[in-house]
């Protein structure tokens, strides 16, 4: 049937209408927010690429995630900042480490939230590379051990999810056997699956202070320019365990996220990153663009892709437009 017996503008004539055919809603449910913590007392300290975004000390952060909680947003994922670094990123999976304390307060104050803690070691290292440097590149099967133990210290710090991003091979599996040996069968891995080596993620490493200090990480993050290996990525990490994948970044790797959508029976996660973040906001600072109307069209853009849940810096922002 075509024009003019079918005229699709009949069903897109009011509000009313346009609702009854809606395909795609983005809901609090669906968000994730991201927040940076650092040592200190006190401290909320704006990261300038990144307008609305802090880095906050553990007894703000606690305050933040209280208002994020009431807010409806189901989950949380932490990165922490540390006093010091060092060749081996000792700050990741010590004790009193910075996230380690952090989520133990969340914790003691019994906030009713998902505290999901990503498993990296580029924040510590004091070459900024997101693992252990041998003959000048970072050696993999080393890197698994303190991957291994990060996760765990996480998780006996009373994190409800873990989140490796370092695209080492096999940590999903070394991670899954190391915490199911110390009895935390029960908590699941969300994995970055198919994390590409991108630079849209400049502003999240002023924030955390993370950039290598030689090379790039093109030698572990995947070619951008690669949708079959994502495929294979995205398969192993299930192989090994995964629970939930991810697709990073999300705006110009939709594709991918379809792709996986159809081809794998597990949750999607997308990670709306810090560079597509900035960009909104300095494009709406200069009045060129209506941000909450592009945001909603962004996060929409991604669900609507299938991604079944979103990590965005716009998480309070789309909260409160949608009047949770
Ligand atoms: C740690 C990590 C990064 C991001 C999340 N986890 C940075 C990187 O890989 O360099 C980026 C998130 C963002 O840009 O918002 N490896």
């Amino acid at each position: 049937m075509e024009y003019p017996v079918y005229r699709p503008r009949r069903m897109r004539k009011n509000p009313n209408f346009r609702r009854l055919i809606r395909e795609t809603r983005l809901t609090v449910d669906d968000l994730i927010y991201p927040l940076f913590v650092v040592p200190g007392e006190g401290v909320k300290e704006p990261v300038p690429s990144m307008p609305g975004v802090f880095r906050l000390s553990v007894d703000n952060l606690v305050k933040e995630v209280e208002e994020v909680a009431s807010l409806r947003i189901p989950a949380i994922i932490l990165f922490g900042i540390p006093e010091s670094k060092d060749e081996v990123g000792s700050g990741a999976y010590a004790e009193d480490g910075i996230i380690q304390r952090a989520v133990r307060a969340i914790k003691e104050k019994g906030i009713d939230i998902v505290v999901i803690t990503d498993v990296c070691m580029c924040e510590y290292t004091s070459h900024g590379h997101c693992g252990i440097i041998k003959d000048g590149d970072v050696d993999n099967d080393s890197t698994l051990e303190l991957l291994a133990k990060t996760a765990l210290s996480h998780v006996q710090a009373g994190a409800d999810m873990v989140a490796p991003s370092d695209m080492m091979d096999g940590r999903v599996a070394r991670i899954r056997s190391v915490l199911d040996e110390n009895g935390f069968s029960g908590i699941p891995i969300m994995a970055y699956s198919a994390k590409y080596c991108s630079s849209f993620y400049g502003p999240f490493r002023d924030a955390a202070d993370s950039a290598p200090q030689f090379g790039d990480r093109q030698a572990y993050q995947m070619d951008i320019a690669n949708g079959e290996e994502a495929m294979r990525e995205v398969a192993l990490d299930i192989m090994e365990g995964a629970d939930i994948v991810m697709v990073k970044p999300a705006l110009a790797f939709l594709d991918i996220i379809q792709r996986v959508r159809t081809q794998f029976d597990r949750p999607i996660a997308a990670y709306n990153v810090s560079g597509e973040y900035s960009m909104v906001k300095a494009a709406a600072e200069k009045g060129w663009i209506d941000e909450k109307r592009v945001m909603m069209e962004i996060l929409t853009g991604i669900k609507r892709a299938g991604a079944d849940m979103i990590l965005t810096y716009f998480a309070k922002d789309v909260a409160k437009l949608l009047g949770a």
